[in-house]
């Protein structure tokens, strides 16, 4: 059969990625080596814009991609050794995440599905997360069913992956702020610059993790019924925020290294732990990580050494595809084509919560 290739377009947040991969057809998710393969992945981020506001800022972010997303995608088809006409169909984003920024895509991704008279795939960005995993041309053939753990700076999610495209069920999620939001937040209170999280991973280095004891939040187990699942970073914040006034109250100087290394531990903990309490209730031998937190060298190796022991497998997708990227948005369209999945019709809209 003639190859078909699927140009995915993503805008949640303040990542305008595009991506094409090349379908596999035939098969499964299940097989070795990349399911589909991965042609091109360009990311043009906003990141700088929103450095001076400390996190980002909606409005910033969908003029961003409006103006960044014309120049990605004539990168990604350069990069892909394809041309516009040998695109078969469109993928886009609807949900979840900040609306302005996603209806940008999704126009874009409309307007370029019916110039070329090619189907659209609107596609969830959490289970697109999750997708990445089987562009890793070096990774083994993922497994069914797999707990998944997603975290960035816009979400923090653990997920039961029975199915990649029809059985995915959230089984918790952050309360207040994502973990990588908490790093950039603390990061500002510590007068490190945005993002804040590899500020934060570097300033921890020269410090002791167990110099204080920071809160573990929705750990206690009166929480414990309701929110087995759910993190909760925004107590964490206030309590580093309280530690450091009262120290500069008594006159004394911030330990900028052991107040990062405790309040990173402090994270990291809580991430692991519920993902592999996760694995152990629904007897999952399986975690995958995926989110931009991913690049913590802390997390991972927390999450290597405690699934060791649980006798769990981690899977680990490389950065490029673990971070806000089309690609991955072009994956998870490349499995529902294989799958032979009707496409959508063009009445989706952006969808700021859109369920998994
Ligand atoms: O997935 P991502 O690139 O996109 C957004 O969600 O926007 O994640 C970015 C987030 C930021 O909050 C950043 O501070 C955090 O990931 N991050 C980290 C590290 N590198 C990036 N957090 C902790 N440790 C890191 N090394
Ligand atoms: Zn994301």
């Amino acid at each position: 059969t003639e190859p078909k290739y699927v140009l995915g377009i993503e805008t949640s947040c303040d990542e305008t990625g595009i991506g094409i991969v090349r379908v596999r057809e035939g098969g499964s998710a299940h097989e070795a080596g990349a399911r589909h393969q991965l042609l091109s992945n360009t990311i043009a981020s906003s990141m700088d814009e929103h450095a001076r506001y400390g996190g980002v800022v909606p409005e910033v972010a969908a003029r961003a991609h409006l103006e960044a997303l014309q120049p990605a995608i004539e990168a990604a088809i350069a990069e892909s050794g394809i041309t516009l006409a040998d695109i078969d169909a469109v993928a886009v984003t609807s949900g979840p995440g900040l609306a302005g920024a996603l209806m940008v895509g999704i126009g874009a991704a409309k307007a370029l599905a019916v110039s070329l008279g090619k189907p659209l795939y609107a596609v969830n960005h959490l289970v697109g997360h999750i997708a990445a995993d089987i562009l890793d041309p070096d990774a083994p053939p993922l497994e069914y069913p797999t707990v998944a753990l997603l975290v960035s700076g816009g979400h923090t999610s653990l997920l039961l992956v029975r199915d990649l495209t029809s059985d995915v069920e959230l089984l918790g999620e952050t309360m207040d702020d994502a973990a990588g939001e908490a790093f950039d937040k603390v990061a500002r209170i510590l007068g490190l610059p945005y993002p804040g999280g590899p500020e934060i991973d570097r300033a921890a280095a020269s410090g002791d993790p167990r110099a204080i004891r920071f809160p573990r939040g929705l750990s206690r187990a009166s929480d414990r019924e309701k929110h087995r699942y759910d993190f909760s970073f925004s107590g964490l914040k206030t309590a580093v925020a309280r530690w450091i006034e009262q120290r500069e109250a008594a006159g004394e100087p911030v330990p900028v290294a052991d107040v990062a290394a405790s309040f990173r531990e402090a994270v990291v903990d809580v991430l692991v732990t519920k993902a592999l309490d996760a694995c152990a209730e629904h007897g999952v031998p399986r975690l995958l990580l995926g989110g931009g937190v991913i690049a913590n060298k802390r997390l991972r190796d927390l999450t290597l050494e405690r699934a060791a022991q649980a006798g769990v497998t981690v899977r680990i997708p490389p950065l490029s595809l673990c971070t806000d990227n089309g690609a991955m948005i072009a994956a998870l369209a490349a499995e529902l084509i294989a799958e032979g999945r009707e496409p959508s019709t063009l009445e989706f809209g952006a969808d700021s919560t859109l369920p998994v």
